[in-house]
């Protein structure tokens, strides 16, 4: 359970110590310029510099235009932007629009034959499949069908998804989206406990799963976790209709889990009555949502962000053309997990509204060797590729010299959900870039929709470390704790908001508004009777500064969230997970540095009076956690301490922890109620 800890990054620059991400940041120097290529700008999609006029404050909010003009509407919208109920902001109002229609359908006339998705099977050996848009028509139509006539499903209505990375799963998107009704993928890594919190929050009528995938060379058996979800829910007070299984290989039930009569539905056996099946596209209101995405916050539950139809689909088929510069006769692979909004809005909804071909990959990057991701590259063409730190370090670690014996060409790479080391930037570069290809750093978040911060590729220097500016139309701002603004470029460090709304931000969370208004807006609304948009700014909750040339890096999370190799954990829902194991009195979780996947949770658990620690109750506190969130939150170590470090009014103090965990000096603690623990917690933590 404990690894090797030489592995951990103890950076002499590190200093600050604090329980959140942003304070124990790495500090970089500041980098250099990189210039994109005569070649790439030669044929991008942005490059006239007026954008950013064009995108400038007092255009807002009609230069969004642009960005839904990108897209075929059943009814044109008459009103831009709503501000009339902040921060519940509205876009293209009064528009109708069907996502799927602008995903799959409106391409058919140029690009029929074109592949939409590959689908590459984790083993070397299974066929790639190649899906035109043709193919995905009728399979999408054939689903909806079912959707609709076998299940019942109306627009509103929502499901959850709990599937792999196979092709079937734009495919369920995609048909729901035809329908209107509301999808909420879960993570397939997630456990069958955290499926079922998101069935039970989002009352969803279905739940459809796979019944197998492979995964490091093994065929693992998912639709054990759906009987524990679809169970887990009921006992809490939401019972699904039924559970969709789709089949990894269709006509052969691949899982060793039974099915329940009367409940279970083999999608591939119904799918046969529905052969030949169209559906026509339901006229969606703009703002109708399109689906719920779950993600961690400060409290024990997950917030299911809530994005819309009309302005997120525009805002990712803005930014996947000008940002990913996507031309639909690019083969964009991002090797990301449609189960987190990376996928949604960069592998699905993006890159399809803007017709290019889109890689589905099923299996990890290093299996069977760290060469895999430059084959597919290789194989398929892929000319723009996209992908995490984690994913970069994992690659250099077991394969540095691995791109330079393949014949890909990348134009362009993403990185995105954590900070990138500036060597690990090099590399990225160099290596699997091979020097040719542009590099964007783009920060977002799982509420935004989109992309927030990266350099515009043919029209900014990339500067590794750093995200970049505001993409055209956003205006991020820094603020200090006290509400002040930093001055722009100062290089301090502070809160980053943004100005200004924007089309693809989320609309809400799920039964829960006050926690959005609370969450994201309270902190720095300068009146909460305005209803001027220039008083709310958003706040993100991230740390960052802005360099003097106005390029933001970003420090990391201010709140109780964890970002382990590019997802945000909870540190409550790790903690109660802990609560679990009945000899655990007390659980406090803080990030340790890792060289692979950034950041690790580390959990410290104190025992009920009278239990004596053992490895069986470390292993069982680690165990739990995995069984109730998922193998991404197995902790790094579970250390069993005699007592938490503690104010006197009875706080767990975490800055203390994290310090020990850093091997850092975790500073005063003479106001500790117990100041003589922190030396025991530190023998224990060697
Ligand atoms: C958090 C959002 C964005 C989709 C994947 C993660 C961190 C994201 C960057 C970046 C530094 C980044 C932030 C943010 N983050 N991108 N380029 N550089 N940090 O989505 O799970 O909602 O997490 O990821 O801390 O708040 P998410």
């Amino acid at each position: 359970m404990s690894r090797d800890k030489s592995s951990r990054r103890t950076d002499a620059g590190q200093q600050a110590v604090d329980v959140s991400e942003a304070q124990i940041a790495v500090h970089w120097p500041e980098e250099g310029y990189f210039s994109p290529s005569a070649s790439f700008i030669a044929q991008a999609n942005l490059t006239d510099a007026d954008v950013f006029e064009r995108f400038s404050l007092d255009r807002f909010p009609e230069c969004f235009k642009e960005f839904a003009d990108l897209l075929d509407w059943y009814k044109y919208w008459d009103t831009t932007f709503d501000a009339s109920n902040p921060p519940f902001w509205r876009w293209f109002v009064g528009g109708r629009i069907n996502a799927c229609y602008n995903c799959v359908d409106r391409h058919l006339a140029n690009y029929r034959n074109k592949t939409a998705i590959h689908f590459v099977p984790e083993s070397e050996d299974e066929a790639v499949q190649h899906i035109t848009y043709q193919e995905l028509h009728v399979r999408v139509n054939e689903f909806a069908a079912l959707l609709r006539d076998f299940c019942g499903l109306k627009a509103g209505d929502r499901v959850t998804l709990h599937m792999p990375m196979v092709a079937e799963l734009p495919i369920t998107m995609l048909a729901c989206a035809r329908l209107g009704v509301i999808h909420s993928q879960v993570f397939s890594g997630f456990s069958g406990a955290a499926c079922a919190d998101r069935i039970l929050d989002s009352e969803s009528r279905l739940l459809i799963t796979m019944d197998g995938y492979w995964r490091s060379g093994k065929l693992i058996d998912h639709k054990e976790k759906a009987d524990i979800a679809f169970a887990e829910a009921a006992s809490k007070g939401h019972t699904a209709e039924k559970v969709l299984v789709w089949q990894r290989y269709p006509g052969r039930y691949s899982s060793p889990t039974k099915l329940v009569e009367g409940r279970d539905v083999i999608v591939n056996d119904v799918l046969r009555s529905f052969r030949g099946s169209r559906v026509e596209p339901v006229q969606m209101p703009s703002e109708a949502p399109l689906f719920l995405m779950y993600s961690s916050g400060t409290t024990g539950r997950p917030k299911g962000c809530q994005h819309s139809t009309g302005g997120y689909l525009a805002y990712v088929a803005w930014t996947s053309k000008n940002i990913q510069d996507i031309h639909p006769g690019d083969v964009y692979w991002c090797m990301a997990d449609i189960g987190w909004i990376t996928g949604h809005s960069y592998i699905v909804y993006g890159p399809l509204a803007v017709a290019a071909s889109t890689v589905v990959y099923e299996g990890v990057p290093v299996y069977p060797d760290a060469g895999r991701p430059w084959r597919i590259a290789e194989d398929l063409g892929v000319n723009i590729f996209h992908t995490s730190p984690t994913a970069i370090r994992a690659l250099r670690r077991s394969g540095p010299d691995e791109p330079a014996k393949y014949h890909y060409h990348f134009k362009h790479m993403t990185t995105v959900g954590e900070p990138i080391e500036p060597e690990v930037w090099k590399w990225y570069h160099q290596s699997v870039g091979k020097g040719e290809a542009v590099i964007v750093d783009t920060w977002w978040q799982t509420e935004t929709g989109g992309f927030l911060c990266s350099t515009v590729p043919a029209l900014h220097p990339m500067k590794p470390g750093s995200a970049g500016p505001g993409i055209p139309g956003i205006h991020p701002v820094i603020y200090d704790d006290d509400g002040n603004e930093l001055a722009s470029g100062s290089g301090k460090a502070g809160n980053i908001c943004i100005r200004n709304p924007w089309p693809g931000a989320f609309q809400t969370i799920w039964k829960a508004p006050d926690r959005y208004v609370k969450t994201y807006y309270a902190r720095y609304c300068r009146d909460p009777q305005s209803k001027d948009w220039r008083d709310w700014p958003y706040m993100a909750g991230d740390g960052a500064l802005e360099a003097a040339d106005g390029y933001f890096r970003i420090l990391g999370r201010i709140d109780d969230v964890i970002n382990v190799a590019g997802h945000r954990l909870g540190t409550k829902e790790i903690e109660s997970a802990a609560l679990l194991v009945p000899d655990v009195a007390e659980a406090a979780v803080v990030p340790v540095a890792d060289e692979i996947k950034g950041k690790v949770p580390e959990l410290y658990v104190s025992l009920k009076p009278g239990v004596e620690p053992t490895p069986e109750i470390a292993h069982k506190v680690s165990e739990a956690v995995v069984a109730r969130i998922g193998a991404i939150a197995r902790p790094h170590q579970v250390i069993i301490v005699p007592d938490m470090p503690k104010t006197r009014s009875g706080k767990i103090m975490r800055r203390v922890l994290a310090a020990i965990s850093s091997h850092q000096d975790p500073g005063d603690v003479s106001t500790l109620a117990n100041p003589e623990i922190v030396d025991s917690i530190r023998e224990l933590n060697r």
